[in-house]
């Protein structure tokens, strides 16, 4: 049993933007069913206050100093299904709309990152391994190491850095590595912390950290190529030894299409005609679309241009033309929130748009669409392929990072291993092809249904990863 503690700026239940909130919860309810000992330490959000407050229990109140400032962290403790949840209140930081967003973002999780740290010594208590998660929590790893050396409590601490997403740096003036988090500029002009003239808390992490991971195999091997890296190729080079992509795995439980109480009709793969059909009907009911005849695409995604939204508008319109449906769940950029209500308006029976997020609808997406769209310009890992498989939904994707480790794209000869379709080239016309080939399969039932079978059967459950993250755990606790 080891104790492992995962810092994060969302988690999965409690409060979540983005796929990084399920895998945080996911692995440490994984971690913590193997045996270990898991705490996850987060931000106590605004819009988490209304649930946790009765449900959890305040254990104490510290002081945190940045620089100058002295601010307090007020600590809850919700005792979670298999770890302890440890929420970090102030509420000058944290007590806003939303999670993301502020211009002094830098600030809120250089506090957070620094109340992580202090919380061990507030609960004298030594985690075998930190593991932060993203560029909120990365500078940890570096403030254990370079923090005042009057304390040693922290010597000793094993920590893995996960990146979720390379676009997001954590950039913040050179001037705030001492002014929110008290370190030497020399960690500056040595270069340690130093990312394009600015402070990358990322950066920070890759380099202190003990081991680096990213959340699938393909997307360490593009992060090691300048092409793929986001800038990051020069440094995660240097430490190529300790670098490794474990893939995500999926909350097998509450995504089954065979237990679903947010679905019309549950199925197995031994009625899926039956429970897709009666799936499909509701969900089209549900987006008060009709039905032509074609095959329904679903998109279910956060709105940015990270996710190919630019090339799916002109990329559809084709398949619209040709009796298909499409159902669209998500929000984000303002212009691709515009461009979907103006393709609704010009076919507004066969397209169906919900700006939000419904997690009811996302299920009855997964289980009534033919096709899943996730044509991402970059995807570490992507979580929507797997659910879509799960659910014998064939995603259609990019072979963009994780999308490649997941998806096997069919191509005229493989109905007996393809679970989904795909291309390489980033644009509208490659996608536009790819949608052609989904209309030919869609309307070959018999094929179409082979290729969905294959997706259903994959095993994307956590126990393989989350035992690779053991393994991994393991060997740098094995180091002197
Ligand atoms: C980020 C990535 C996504 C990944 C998720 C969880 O949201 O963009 O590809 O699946 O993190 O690791």
């Amino acid at each position: 049993m080891k104790k492992i503690a995962m810092v994060a700026s969302e988690v999965a239940h409690y409060c979540k933007t983005g796929g990084l909130a399920d895998v945080v919860y996911a692995l440490s309810d994984a971690l913590g069913k193997l045996g270990d000992e898991v705490m996850v330490v987060l931000p106590f959000y605004a819009s988490m206050k209304e649930k946790y407050i009765p449900l959890s229990t305040k254990i104490g109140v510290y002081d945190v100093y940045m620089s100058w400032r002295k601010e307090e962290a007020h600590v809850f403790l919700y005792q979670d299904k298999h770890f302890k949840a440890y929420l970090i209140a102030n509420d000058y930081y944290f007590q806003r709309d939303n999670l993301y967003g502020y211009n002094d973002d830098g600030e809120r999780f250089a506090f957070f990152s620094l109340a992580a740290k202090q919380l061990f010594r507030f609960l004298n208590y030594k985690p075998d391994v930190v593991h932060v998660h993203d560029w909120q929590a990365a500078m940890i790893p570096c403030l254990f190491k370079e923090g005042p050396r009057f304390d040693d409590f922290y010597d000793g601490i094993k920590t893995v850095l996960t990146i979720h997403n390379p676009a997001f740096k954590g950039m913040i003036d050179r001037f705030f590595l001492n002014d929110f988090y008290g370190l030497r500029d020399e960690l500056f002009d040595t270069g340690k912390v130093r990312f394009e003239g600015m402070v990358s808390t990322l950066k920070s992490g890759i380099v202190y950290s003990d081991v680096v991971t990213t959340v699938s195999p393909n997307h360490a091997a593009e992060l090691l190529t300048p092409m793929g890296s986001q800038g990051l190729s020069g440094v995660l080079n240097l430490r190529r030894d300790d670098f490794v992509g474990i893939l995500n795995g999926i909350d097998v439980e509450e995504w089954n299409p065979a237990k679903d109480k947010k679905i019309a009709k549950k199925y197995s793969t031994k009625n899926i005609e039956e429970g897709r059909h009666l799936n499909q009907a509701d969900l089209i009911k549900s987006f008060n679309i009709g039905y032509y005849g074609g095959p329904v695409f679903g998109l279910v995604s956060r709105l940015t241009y990270q996710k190919g939204i630019d090339i799916v508008l002109p990329a559809i319109r084709s398949a619209l033309s040709r009796g298909a449906s499409f159902v669209v769940l998500g929000s984000g950029e303002h212009h691709l929130e515009q461009g979907f209500e103006n393709l609704r308006r010009e076919y507004p029976s066969t397209v169906g748009i919900y700006i939000g997020y419904n997690d009811d609808l996302a299920h009855k997406v997964y289980a009534g669409s033919d096709f899943f769209l996730m044509p991402s310009l970059f995807e570490p890992c992507g979580i929507g392929q797997m659910i879509a498989q799960r659910y014998g939904s064939l995603p259609l994707v990019r072979y963009t990072g994780g999308l490649r480790d997941t998806v096997c794209g069919y191509d005229g000869h493989n109905a007996d291993a393809a679970t989904g379709l795909g291309f390489y080239d980033y644009g509208v016309d490659a996608l536009k092809g790819t949608i052609d080939q989904a209309l030919d399969v869609y309307h070959d039932q018999k094929l179409y249904y082979a290729l969905a079978l294959n997706a259903m059967k994959l095993d994307h459950s956590w126990k393989k990863s989350a035992a690779t993250y053991q393994k991994l755990y393991e060997k740098i606790l094995s180091r002197p």
